[in-house]
């Protein structure tokens, strides 16, 4: 079983990405073979709508037209059996590198035909996750929504989460007096830890499709 997993933090050893190699372990554990990939190494851009995807008959009908470093990626990401993508929210969305990967990677795989089913040859189960500076439970409809979509269009979706992070190696250093430094200090201790076995355990599920 292949797992592709994609960090879409430039921090390559924040707090996304840290989840993510919990998550990458446990599919390991499970006995899947695993790429990790940075998307923040890669050039690439958005979807232009060029929508070559989409012309009947064309080259490209159901895979992006696009030639970047992405495109690779893209084509690992079709061919794998398990996903685990991991993004910090900005703006109350993924980064715009997730964004970009996304934009490239769901519409492809969709046609405004009447009958909207997926062209991609096989579901692909996914694990999504997120961390943020807000606390637990601040953006479950975000994350649901994004659940939603890529069960739509990819294959069976879960996620985990990290919330109220921690930022910055001294906080005393940054125009961040909103923080209560010693209760992040603490919950860095104390939750990170459980929620990077809950990433764990996720990538083990992801691979023994429980
Ligand atoms: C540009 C930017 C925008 C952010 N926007 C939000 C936000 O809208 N909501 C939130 O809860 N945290 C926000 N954060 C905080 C990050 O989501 C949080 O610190 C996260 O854990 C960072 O992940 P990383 O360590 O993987 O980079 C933002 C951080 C940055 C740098």
């Amino acid at each position: 079983m292949k797992v592709l997993a994609l960090n879409a933090s430039a921090r390559k050893d924040g707090n996304s990405a840290t989840m993510l190699r919990h998550a990458v372990e446990g599919a390991k554990a499970a006995g899947a073979e695993t790429t990790l990939i940075h998307l923040y190494d890669l050039d690439y851009k958005g979807c232009t709508g060029c929508c070559s995807c989409k012309l009947l008959g064309g080259k490209s009908f159901g895979r992006c037209a696009m030639r970047d470093e992405l495109t690779p990626v893209l084509e690992q990401a079709i061919d794998a059996d398990a996903l685990l993508l991991a993004s910090p929210i900005y703006f109350n969305d993924v980064t715009g590198q997730l964004r970009s990967f996304l934009e490239r990677f769901w519409f492809p795989a969709i046609t405004y035909e009447k009958e909207r089913k997926p062209l991609y040859p096989k579901r692909i189960n996914v694990g999504l996750i997120f961390t943020t500076n807000a606390p637990a439970g601040f953006y479950t409809t975000f994350y649901d929504n994004m659940k939603q979509t890529m069960t739509w269009i990819i294959g069976d979706t879960e996620y985990v989460d990290a919330a109220e992070t921690w930022q910055f190696d001294d906080y005393s250093k940054y125009a961040a007096s909103m923080f209560d430094v010693e209760a992040r200090k603490k919950r860095r201790e104390e939750v990170f830890p459980e929620d990077c076995k809950k990433a764990y355990e996720m990538g083990k599920r992801l691979v023994q499709g429980e």
